[in-house]
């Protein structure tokens, strides 16, 4: 079979590029963190509010048994609840949202923080942030006509002036 020598060039080409993207999605997998959240995990949209993890009083950011930090957020027309979170740098947070109505995703720039917030499914993701500061926490998945308007504030803080989940919260729950 005769294959044209210009042809079977650019076939070397387009497929030394797959290759190129599979190796950089690889790449920054193994060495940034860059990948699909997988935790398969459902969940009731419509009863959120009811549930034990998701109801309203139950939501922010919360110190688990073993020290880490847990961050616990509803996605919903038009807005990420609670609105404001503050957060210490250097620390390991995981963050676990649920979407109340329809598909949303959460991305605050310049960080690896970003999923789809998909209904019926929990979000979750783990990371780290290097840098103190305020960040914008961004709706990016088309969700209706205030979309634009959808955000909400992280404040990451130096990790000795973060004051911790409320001291308070942290003392009423000691024996
Ligand atoms: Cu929520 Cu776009």
């Amino acid at each position: 079979m005769h294959i044209n020598p210009l042809e079977r060039k650019w076939v070397y080409v387009s497929l030394g590029m797959v290759g190129l993207f599979v190796a950089s999605i690889v790449l920054t997998a193994i060495t940034e963190g860059v990948h699909p959240p997988s935790n398969v995990e459902t969940v009731d949209s419509a009863s959120l509010h009811l549930g034990d993890e998701f109801a309203e009083d139950k939501l922010g950011v919360r110190q688990q048994p073993d020290g880490s930090l847990r961050v616990t957020l509803v996605a919903a027309r038009y807005g990420f609840y609670p609105n404001h979170i503050e957060i210490p740098a250097d620390t390991p947070v995981t963050f676990r949202m649920a979407s109340v109505d329809v598909l949303h995703a959460a991305h605050i720039p310049m960080t690896n923080m970003s999923t789809m917030v998909v209904p019926g499914y929990v979000s979750q993701i783990t990371t780290t942030f290097p840098k103190p500061g305020d960040y914008p926490m961004l709706c990016n998945e088309y969700c209706g006509l205030g979309h634009d308007h959808m955000w909400s504030k992280v404040t990451v803080v130096a990790k000795e002036e973060w004051h911790g989940v409320a001291a308070a919260e942290q003392q009423g729950s000691k024996p």
